[in-house]
């Protein structure tokens, strides 16, 4: 533009010298010449001296000169040839502008007479300039509103070169919307406006990218071009619309705080402030706007409370989205609460029993109610207790179970009974609870004591002191307290005769026997006595046990002979014919020990004798033989003195005197037992205890011995034939003698043995064995 200006000002410079020269030279005529602009140097314009009138002498002659207007010198003059050349190219644009004609005025100079001739140059357009808009690009902005017919301005083009070649017609790339009208200023110059065809939508075709063309006369045409950009604006014309009309969620209930549940979405064609969205909750209430938080950009919907499918089972919440504009658009959100197995079931124990007495029969011992507030299967509730209990659980009415114990209870097997009630829901997961209950069992005096031992035996050695702990008797009692406190007593004896009183007592407390005096073996070799337990349950229950006090034997008694009678008036005196062969039995030592084992082993040995070596003793039974043949050298009357020994510790012993008459003859045969019968039956009867003991059959056989003995003893002693000789009456009575007549015996058998001298019918009576377990053998036999 600037370049433009100061080409302008030079050209009007040169118009006031035209118009000053003019003046000077007012009525001459000026010759016109014309050369298109941009011709090259040295192109001729015209034959100056030809158009002059005047020979190319003259012409030099005369001086001739060009003097162009200002300070530039566009022409030569050729002197040699009078032409009028172009001394540089001409540029119209730059010479004249916009006007047009385009005159360059110069003057020929002739001198000899000065003469100014003025001529005119025309410079002739040519199209050498195309159209040139002056923005690089246009931005326009239309409103999408605009209505169709709207005139809308545009930048011109310029095109320096002028007349036809001047900007001509403005065309736009075609389109749908618009096109371009031409139009002319007062100054003819063109200038471009934009006509809408057609009503815009910005939601259709937001922008629209054409070329402005400008186009010149010339022949061909020159055009320019600009692109342009047209720029729909917006207007509030759509309202915002959710992508559904209704969102159906499922949310379970106690979903975390703050998840989101579902995120609404709304759009709006509009742009900018009218397409922008708001969410909003419509018309809510206050339970769902403390429930819901709807975030209004993102359209998230996000739960601050947490859902109880329990309390509210679905919710319907209206939500709008609204634009910049006020517009807005609607939609509903159902929410629907998914029961979530999200409550254990609940136990609510009503009343428990305990302790509950044993033995008692169904009894209640808990009432209670289960609930479950959830819905359908996980509200469903089983409810039971562990198989191996003696409880049953009984439903009863509405949620409401009984626990009953099983039939009676035994207190001494269990005392307690820890039950635990377990309620399930069927829900998944199943949800459950344990209630434990422990019931106590209470004592009942269902328990007599009981002795440790049906029976005990307790031994002690005789001749105790008085006072003597011999032992202890201990029951139990499976009861509790009182119904478990035992108190002993001393029960009837077996024997009632026998005074127990006086022989033993017992601590009621402990049970612990005293023997309250000596107790004497041979007295009293056993007794036995019932103890009796007793609780103090009410009513009192008690049992008994039989107690045995066996008394050990002590070496208390010497051996005490039978025969032969020691301190009697007459003593027995025994006959030996001279002829008897060695070995004859002379007599029999009878002795025996009131004491029992050991201690009634008795020994014999011969201590002294009249005639040494004629007599000999069998140290296991007391026979006393002869030790070889006799002869009539031998003395008649012979004294032996003998030893009883018992195997006692220490041993008793007491010596006996035999007296031996020798007689001439054989040995005489035995009176037959009839005889004895019938002088015995004149006597009184004679009852002989006698206890031996026999192991083998040569103890048998020696026994029948010791007893012929014994009744041809008595027999003499009776028929006075050799003196006074008797067995004592009565020495033993109440109690066995125990005889062992060897000390080699490997049993010992106890013998009741009855010599019925007056009966007139028998002698010896074995009446029974008696064992020392206390069996009775039926072997009676005369
Ligand atoms: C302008 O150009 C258009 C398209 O080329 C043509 O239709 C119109 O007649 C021209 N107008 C003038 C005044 O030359
Ligand atoms: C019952 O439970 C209590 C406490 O846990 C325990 O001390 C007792 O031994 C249990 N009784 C039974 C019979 O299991
Ligand atoms: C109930 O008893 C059972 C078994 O004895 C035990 O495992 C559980 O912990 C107890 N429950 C309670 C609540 O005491
Ligand atoms: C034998 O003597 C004792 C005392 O030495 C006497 O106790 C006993 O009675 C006497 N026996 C006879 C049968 O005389």
């Amino acid at each position: 533009m600037e370049a433009g200006g100061e080409r302008f000002l030079r050209q009007r410079q040169v118009l006031f010298l035209f118009i000053f020269l003019g003046g000077s030279l007012a009525g001459s005529e000026s010759r016109r010449y014309s050369v298109a602009e941009e011709k090259e140097r040295g192109v001729l314009i015209a034959n100056l001296a030809k158009d002059l009138g005047l020979s190319v002498e003259e012409l030099a002659a005369k001086g001739a000169q060009v003097m162009s207007q200002g300070n530039k010198q566009h022409f030569q003059l050729n002197h040699q040839t009078g032409d009028l050349l172009l001394d540089e190219k001409l540029d119209r644009e730059e010479l004249c502008g916009p006007t047009e004609p385009c005159i360059l005025h110069f003057q020929i100079l002739l001198q000899n007479p000065l003469q100014f001739i003025p001529n005119e140059l025309q410079v002739i357009d040519i199209n050498d300039h195309s159209p040139v808009f002056f923005e690089n690009e246009m931005q326009l902005k239309v409103l999408e509103s605009t209505p169709p017919g709207t005139i809308i301005p545009l930048g011109n083009a310029e095109d320096l070169d002028v007349g036809r070649n001047s900007l001509q017609n403005y065309t736009i790339t075609p389109n749908s919307h618009f096109h371009v009208l031409t139009n002319s200023r007062r100054d003819g110059r063109k200038y471009p406006e934009l006509v809408l065809d057609k009503a815009l939508d910005r939601e259709e075709q937001p922008q629209f990218s054409l070329t402005l063309m400008a186009l010149d006369g010339g022949s061909p045409p020159r055009s320019g071009t600009v692109q342009v950009h047209i720029l729909v604006l917006d207007i509030n014309d759509n309202a915002p619309e959710f992508t559904q009309s209704i969102y159906e969620v499922e949310v379970i209930e106690n979903s975390p705080i703050n998840s989101v549940i579902v995120t609404v979405s709304a759009s709006d064609l509009d742009t900018g402030n009218f397409g922008t969205i708001a969410y909003a909750f419509l018309h809510t209430s206050e339970e769902i706007s403390k429930t819901f938080h709807l975030n209004p950009i993102t359209g998230d919907i996000q739960i601050v409370k947490h859902l109880n499918f329990e309390a509210i089972k679905s919710y319907e919440v209206d939500i709008e989205a609204k634009d910049g504009g006020g517009l807005s658009g609607k939609s509903t959100v159902i929410v629907q609460v998914v029961d979530v197995n999200d409550n254990p079931p609940e136990l609510t124990l009503s009343s428990i029993t305990s302790p509950i007495p044993e033995n008692s029969p169904e009894t209640v011992v808990a009432i209670f109610s289960v609930s479950d507030p959830d819905s359908g299967d996980n509200g469903r509730m089983m409810c039971f207790i562990e198989n191996n209990l003696p409880f049953v659980l009984k439903p009863t009415v509405g949620n409401f179970y009984t626990l009953l114990s099983e039939g009676s209870l035994d207190r001494e097997s269990q005392a307690e009974y820890n039950i635990t009630i377990t309620v399930t829901d069927m829900g998944t997961p199943r949800l459950k609870t344990q209630h434990n209950i422990t019931v106590l069992v209470s004592d009942v005096n269902d328990n007599a004591p009981a002795f440790t031992q049906i029976s005990y035996t307790l031994f002690i050695p005789e001749n105790n002191s008085p006072a003597l702990h011999i032992g202890s008797v201990s029951a139990t009692d499976r009861d509790a307290g009182a119904n478990a406190q035992v108190t002993y007593s001393l029960l009837q004896p077996q024997d009632p005769s026998l005074p127990l009183d006086s022989l033993v007592s017992i601590n009621a407390d402990n049970g612990h026997l005293f023997a309250l005096r000596a107790l004497d073996f041979e007295a009293l070799q056993a007794f036995e006595f019932l103890v009796g337990a007793t609780d103090r349950g009410s009513p009192a229950l008690s049992s008994q046990a039989l107690v045995r006090v066996q008394v050990l034997d002590a070496n208390d008694n010497a051996p005490f002979v039978l025969y032969p009678l020691q301190n009697g008036s007459a003593p027995c005196t025994e006959l030996v014919p001279r002829a008897a062969e060695p070995g004859y039995v002379v007599s029999k030592v009878v002795a025996v020990d009131s004491d029992s084992g050991q201690n009634a082993w008795l020994s014999y040995q011969l201590l002294k004798a009249t005639e040494p070596g004629l007599f000999s003793v069998w140290a296991h039974n007391g026979e006393v033989r002869t030790a070889r043949l006799l002869s009539e050298r031998d003395a008649a009357k012979h004294r032996l003195l003998l030893l009883v020994k018992d195997n006692g510790e220490p041993p008793l012993s007491v010596s006996v005197t035999l007296h031996v008459l020798l007689v001439d003859g054989f040995s005489q045969p035995y009176l037959p037992l009839p005889e004895v019968a019938t002088e015995a039956a004149q006597t009184d009867l004679l009852t002989v205890y006698l206890v031996i003991a026999l192991a083998s059959v040569s103890s048998l056989f020696l026994f029948s011995v010791l007893a012929f003995i014994a009744v041809r003893l008595c027999r003499r002693s009776r028929s006075g034939l050799v003196g006074g000789c008797s067995v004592p009456e009565g020495h033993f009575p109440g109690h066995l003698v125990d005889v062992s007549g060897t000390g080699t015996l490997s049993q010992s058998y106890q013998y009741e043995v009855c010599l019925t001298g007056g009966s007139g019918t028998s002698d010896f009576k074995f009446l029974r064995p008696i064992l020392p377990n206390g069996l009775v053998q039926d072997t009676e036999q005369e």
